[in-house]
């Protein structure tokens, strides 16, 4: 029996609401496995894991959590934290194989299954649409640099929204665009593992319209639909003083925050960042409409701050993140800062008026170690998800309309190009055995939990 090891006091979080909502997140290709199994056709992430050089080790996702068979005892384990709310993403790959065309009635019902599975234990579903696993087939016709992907995203929208839209209300259309544009098509280090700017700028524009056309469709098929974008943004402040870092820090917004929150506020893309990246948009007219959709809520992914320094031989756009001597970092390097949270919260209030907000994602990845009982404890882990919890507090109380935050992650899953090195999970997962083990910041979220509801019983 693994001991379980004596666990902190819960955070004070009287500030929020009674109603606000505890939940647990992950994404398909992240955990389900089952890559070839009732028709599920490969996606952008299967040929990125298995090209030669892209991930860490060679991983994959072809089998990661096993969770495609596994899900009963995933959610069980949801059950054991007092999670009230999952969100989850739906791997486009199996419900259109073909990307466009014939749908995949296995694929379906393997979420359709879920979704009666979590309402039945009390635990509502949010689902997530597009979570990087774009069918392959549609990369090879030219994948998001191509309008047509956004149209294609649109159709596969409404046959899951037709599908799950009498059951599901909280439905968001693309989990951090940023990582699908940025990431994967300039940088380099995510699926499709392209670098050219003009390539990227069409790729993040074909994924907001994609967005705002799949707004349409969701709507259109389940008039209840409550529907939101969820990015992941981070604080940025310059590293000096000096006119050159203001400047490097106000490219490094526009290309983290701004790009993505402008466009779907009815802004438009920022004029700053055009210049900076030297391109002309895809659009065409009624664009921008299609685009600023209205959202029933917003999501927010945050990780890590970023203070940055001008760079111009550098990358796009400029600026270089910069370590701060003395502010400590998770096991993906990133610095630890709980602030970031509630600036962010206050600012997607203040700034771009948002009425509904979620912590979709929250979380840090360390070196976990199992010990000789089977137990792991992870206070570093415990402490960064109390910081934010209580940044969360903050901001409700300073009147961010926030109704819910989400850990990331209900388990250790593939952590995309660092493989399975790095583990976010509330619970352990032994890949080899795929034995699931409670960690104590899954203990101690259960408890955060609990005690919410102790001081807020819910109507039977
Ligand atoms: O694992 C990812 C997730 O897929 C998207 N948001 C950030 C997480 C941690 O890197």
């Amino acid at each position: 029996m693994p001991t379980e090891s004596a666990l902190p006091q819960p955070p004070e979080l009287s500030a929020l609401p009674d109603d606000f909502v505890w939940g647990v997140a992950t994404s398909a290709y992240q955990i389900e496995g089952a890559v070839t199994e009732d028709g599920r056709s490969p996606s952008i992430w299967d040929t990125f894991s298995h090209t030669p050089g892209k991930t860490y080790g060679g991983d994959h996702g072809d089998i990661a959590c096993d969770h495609y068979h596994r899900w009963p005892e995933d959610l069980a384990l949801m059950q054991q934290l007092g999670a009230q709310a999952y969100r989850f993403s739906i791997a486009w790959p199996r419900i259109l194989p073909g990307g466009d065309g014939p749908v995949n009635e296995a694929g379906l019902a393997f979420y359709d299954r879920l979704v009666d599975a979590l309402l039945e234990a009390g635990i509502a579903p949010n689902v997530t649409l597009y979570h990087w696993d774009l069918p392959q087939v549609l990369q090879d016709r030219g994948g998001w640099p191509t309008r047509e992907t956004a149209e294609h995203f649109a159709a596969y929208a409404s046959v899951v929204a037709e599908r799950l839209g009498d059951r599901v209300t909280q439905w968001c259309t693309l989990n951090e665009p940023l990582c699908s544009a940025w990431i994967g098509h300039l940088e380099g280090r995510m699926a499709p593992g392209l670098t050219d700017i003009k390539t990227a700028v069409n790729a993040s524009f074909n994924l907001l319209l994609g967005h705002g056309m799949a707004a349409q469709a969701i709507r259109a098929a389940a008039p209840n639909a409550a529907v939101g974008i969820v990015n992941n943004l981070s604080t940025v402040e310059p590293a000096t003083g000096t006119d050159a870092d203001a400047a490097a820090a106000r490219r490094a917004d526009g290309h983290t925050n701004r790009w993505w929150l402008d466009p779907v506020h009815g802004r438009g893309f920022p004029a700053d960042m055009l210049e900076v990246y030297g391109v002309d948009l895809p659009e065409r007219a009624g664009d921008l409409a299609t685009i600023a959709q209205p959202l029933d809520w917003l999501g927010l992914n945050y990780y890590f701050p970023a203070v940055v320094t001008d760079d111009p031989n550098g990358p796009y756009p400029f600026a270089r993140q910069i370590y701060r001597p003395g502010v400590p970092r998770t096991g993906m390097d990133w610095e630890i800062d709980a602030n970031g949270l509630e600036a962010l919260l206050m600012r997607l209030t203040e700034e771009y008026g948002a009425r509904n907000l979620y912590v979709t994602e929250n979380g840090s990845s360390f070196p976990d170690v199992v010990r000789d009982d089977g137990s792991v404890h992870d206070p570093e882990r415990i402490d960064y998800l109390r910081g934010h919890l209580e940044a969360c507090a903050r901001a409700v109380g300073r009147g961010a309309p926030l109704r819910g935050y989400y850990a990331w992650s209900l388990l250790d899953n593939f952590e995309w190009a660092y493989g399975y090195d790095k583990r976010f999970g509330l619970v352990h997962v032994d890949y080899p055995t795929q034995r699931r083990t409670v960690k104590s910041s899954g203990r101690y979220y259960a408890d955060v939990i609990r005690g919410h509801g102790e001081r807020t019983p819910r109507a039977a």
